[in-house]
């Protein structure tokens, strides 16, 4: 059966206890509770499309705009679900086991890694990030950039818009040694030298060759009634994984920020990497040779989550509807992709 929505009577402490030094004595991520019974999320109609650009290409009226939503987002109360420290919440309790299987004995953490639900959670999550940001500044159309990593051209460093320390965008727990013009390795931990090449090798195996089914590119099926995290995906796995622990601040006991579940939200860097994760997902449909199609089976389909919306209202998403991001209202800005033909 598909998993429903968590649980929110038993939001709990999060189990991700830093094993190396306590630096949150507990870390608390549950949402503020709402006022009124959680709606079910309709499919926009006849709203303006988003087009989520690439950072390295962003405008400076762009990324004023940008920064003038986060700042608000940030100055929000910390109770307001909208807040800035809520929304990285959100990743704490969903990936940490704050969350419990409703309707389950409540050992049964409802977890988002390493499964098949990997990638529709994150594009619920952004989905109402963006929205919220954008109602911050009045702008319908607003959209979150995507850190262009699979891109040499500009896209394979952490964007400047990240690295200008009077920002609202800057986080001061990432890996210092880490400027605008570092090359990114999207094999981290291997222990090679980073090269474009490689990174487009990175690239080629998780979304080309090594993702020829569903199961392989999304992961393993995550069931009601079974515990979570039984095999992610290959972009999940691979790049996804490896830029996390790449920003991650080697200062921090766990690499916070990005290089841990419970803190990754708390850098606005993760968005932006993110929208790329998810941005490969479309990219993925789009191959024609091989049998890369969403899966059908309904337990996927049916699964559910609950967000908080631009306007404080919790809703009920499942995955279904986020299987086509034009019909939630936005689009990626096309780049180059040059590892998508052939095997670099
Ligand atoms: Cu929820 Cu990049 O992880």
């Amino acid at each position: 059966a598909p998993i429903l929505e968590p649980d929110l009577e038993h939001c709990c402490i999060t189990d991700d206890v830093p094993p190396k030094g306590v630096i949150e004595a507990q870390v608390y991520c549950c949402p503020p509770k709402s006022s009124s019974p959680p709606i079910d999320f309709k499919l926009p109609k006849g709203t303006p499309l988003r087009v989520r650009p690439p950072a390295q290409f962003v405008t400076d009226e762009y990324l004023e705009k940008y920064k003038l939503a986060l700042k608000r987002m940030r100055e929000l109360p910390s109770d307001d679900p909208r807040s800035f420290k809520q929304q990285a919440d959100i990743h704490c309790a969903y990936c940490d086991g704050g969350y419990k299987q409703l309707g389950f004995p409540v050992e049964l953490d409802f977890k988002v890694h390493f499964s098949w639900i990997f990638f529709p959670f994150h594009r619920w999550y952004l989905y109402f990030y963006e929205r919220i940001l954008g109602s911050l500044i009045d702008d319908p159309t607003f959209a979150l950039p995507y850190w262009n990593w699979d891109n040499p051209d500009g896209g394979m460093v952490l964007p400047s818009i990240f690295a200008d320390e009077d920002s609202p965008l800057y986080d001061p727990r990432r890996n210092p040694d880490i400027t605008p013009t570092t090359l990114v390795d999207l094999n981290y931990g291997s222990g090679k030298e980073p090269s474009v090449e490689q990174n487009l090798g990175v690239m080629y195996t998780s979304v080309v060759s090594g993702a020829k089914r569903a199961s392989l590119f999304h992961g393993k099926p995550f069931l009601a009634g079974k515990q979570p995290e039984l095999g992610g995906g290959t972009v999940e796995l691979g790049p996804h994984t490896a830029v996390h622990r790449w920003t991650g601040d080697p200062r921090q006991p766990n690499k916070e920020d990005m290089g841990r579940f419970y803190s990754a939200g708390r850098d606005p860097a993760f968005y932006s990497h993110h929208a790329n994760v998810d941005r490969m997902w479309n990219i993925w449909k789009t191959i024609p040779s091989g049998k890369r199609r969403d899966f059908k089976n309904r337990d996927w389909l049916e699964t559910s989550f609950f967000f908080y919306d631009e306007n404080k209202t919790l809703v009920r998403v499942k995955v279904k509807d986020s299987l086509d991001t034009n019909k939630m209202g936005y689009v990626y800005q096309d780049v180059a992709i040059p590892w998508l033909e052939k095997k670099p």
